[in-house]
């Protein structure tokens, strides 16, 4: 037997295991009945007038006998949009919503007029998808619709008559041309956007000169809707365009006004986007960043929004975000149509627990665009369908909807190029299962997790998990099942602590009951 130093032995047993420890993040995650519950509405989409988003991905027309479809839109999409619980549905824009005319989209389709899509390739648009097709697909879904008013090019009476055909029960001349147009009961739609991005494509307007036109708008809006409350939402800032909120908070008053928006894309460079696939690791970085300054952003804005409503009156809807690069060149009529890799789940599952964390005043986010525009759930080819790893996101963190925020805290957040590695959020459903979302976004190194739920009384843990060999890979339509989820069998739970090591640039959702 070699003569062995003991003494440095000891001293490199307890290096090891000290530099393990260090390695080994620690997460607590508590029980605090004053937390708030996470709406369901944070899991929200976006439908827009905008390359193949509404025709040819949705909305094939009612007269197609290739694609299966109800009342023109894709079955295929319906039936996959159901498995999500989608809790509601933003639509007709963005910018589009500042152009588009609700009426010329209703009665019989061969008197409708068309319309130029101005903003997004300059297509001619036929107005065959309108109010009728939209609400009747989200009472399909079973979805609230959000319906995205006209300031920028409308006036008052054009959106005051929209309220009016969507949810007036009685006699009056919107509500009778409605039932002329086969629709009998109103629809009762609650969210209302007055006007989109009106700082930019909505009309180019300053913070306080769009106060007043809000006010205005805002004003005319309720009374049509019997027991429905018009839930008004005010256009937002973009990212860290704090004055914008101030401007909305001070001069509107709150009565007027139940959400106040804002808009965030996870973009770098919005001459270079990068490509949606091939992009390198300084890429990946730059979009993470920016993924990730939504938690400093959402943090701001709630801080404005305190000082002028500690009651928490006026919600923050986060109702445009998600990672935004360089469409797909080869994709015919592909405006903003891009990939959704491995990336994507990383900003997904990074922003989604951001909005958790912060449910207190967060209670609605769309993600942008739900069919083959930005970061996608669902992409389609003629009758080909695929769901995005991004899907796969939505579906995991569903067990996250309208359950009870658990807080939760991480110590000594380990950086990838400064940025912290690890994202946590957690719940408690109505059935007491505690659900723990868990995302490491480190490229390449794994991470060592320690979860207290030592106060939760968890008995048993299980989870699943999404990732893949390579940041960029992605599902096609010759191989949509690349990126699924997978079960999660590597966490242990012992004496009320589960440890697992979460393997690079994954994402994990963990159910202890
Ligand atoms: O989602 C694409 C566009 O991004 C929307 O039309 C607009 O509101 C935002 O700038």
């Amino acid at each position: 037997m070699k003569n062995i130093n003991y003494s440095s032995f000891v001293l490199a047993l307890l290096c090891s295991v000290t530099i393990l420890a260090q390695e080994t993040i620690q997460v607590t995650v508590t029980a605090d009945a004053d937390a708030p519950v996470v709406s369901k509405h944070i899991y929200g989409h976006f439908a827009e007038h905008l390359g193949r988003c509404i025709y040819e991905g949705l909305y094939v027309g009612e007269e197609n006998k290739i694609i299966p479809n109800t009342e023109g839109v894709r079955n295929d999409i319906i039936a996959a949009l159901k498995e999500l619980d989608i809790p509601n549905l933003r639509w007709p824009g963005g910018c589009f919503a500042d152009t588009y005319h609700w009426k010329d989209g209703v009665g019989p389709k061969e008197d409708r007029p068309t319309i130029v899509n101005r903003w997004w390739g300059g297509t001619t648009e036929d107005n065959s998808f309108g109010t009728h097709n939209f609400l009747n697909l989200c009472e399909v879904l079973g979805a609230e619709p959000y319906l995205s008013a006209n300031v920028g090019s409308g006036t008052v009476q054009e959106l005051i008559d929209w309220v009016q055909y969507t949810n007036h029960d009685g006699i009056s001349p919107m509500a009778d041309w409605r039932r002329e147009n086969g629709r009998e009961e109103p629809w009762k739609v609650k969210y209302w956007g007055v006007g989109n991005e009106t700082w930019g494509c909505g009309g180019n307007m300053t913070a306080e000169y769009y106060a007043d036109i809000y006010r205005q708008y805002a004003t005319f809006m309720p009374g049509w809707s019997g027991e429905t409350k018009v839930y008004r939402i005010a256009s937002g800032a973009s990212e860290d365009d704090y004055h914008w909120t101030e401007t909305l908070m001070k001069n509107v008053p709150h009565e007027l006004m139940e959400a106040v928006a804002l808009h965030d894309y996870a973009v770098f460079d919005w001459n270079d986007k990068g490509p949606s696939v091939n992009f390198d690791e300084e890429i990946y970085f730059k979009s993470m960043e920016q993924a990730l300054n939504m938690e400093e952003y959402v943090t701001k804005h709630i801080e404005i929004m305190d000082k002028y409503d500690p009651e928490g009156n006026v919600d923050l809807f986060v109702d445009e975000w998600g990672g935004w690069y360089d469409a797909e060149p080869e994709v015919k009529n592909g405006v903003l149509f891009q990939q959704n890799t491995i990336r994507d789940v990383m900003i997904a599952g990074t922003v989604l627990n951001t909005f958790n964390n912060h449910a207190k005043r967060v209670k609605m986010a769309n993600l942008a665009q739900m069919v083959n525009v930005l970061q996608a759930v669902i992409l389609t080819d003629e009758e080909k369908m695929i769901k995005t790893p991004t899907y796969h996101v939505m579906h995991m963190y569903k067990v996250h909807h309208d359950a009870k925020l658990l807080p939760s805290t991480i110590e000594e957040n380990v950086a990838f190029r400064g940025l912290p590695v690890l994202s946590v959020s957690a719940s408690k459903d109505k059935k007491e299962k505690v659900h723990i979302s868990v995302v490491n976004i480190d490229p390449e190194k794994d991470i060592e997790v320690e979860v207290d739920v030592s106060t939760l009384n968890i008995k048993n843990v299980q989870g699943s998990i999404l990732t893949s060999d390579k940041l960029q890979d992605h599902n096609s339509f010759d191989n949509p099942e690349k990126v699924t989820p997978k079960e999660f069998k590597g966490a242990k739970l012992k004496k009320g602590k589960i440890s697992l090591t979460i393997p690079a640039h994954s994402l994990i959702v963990l159910q202890g009951s």
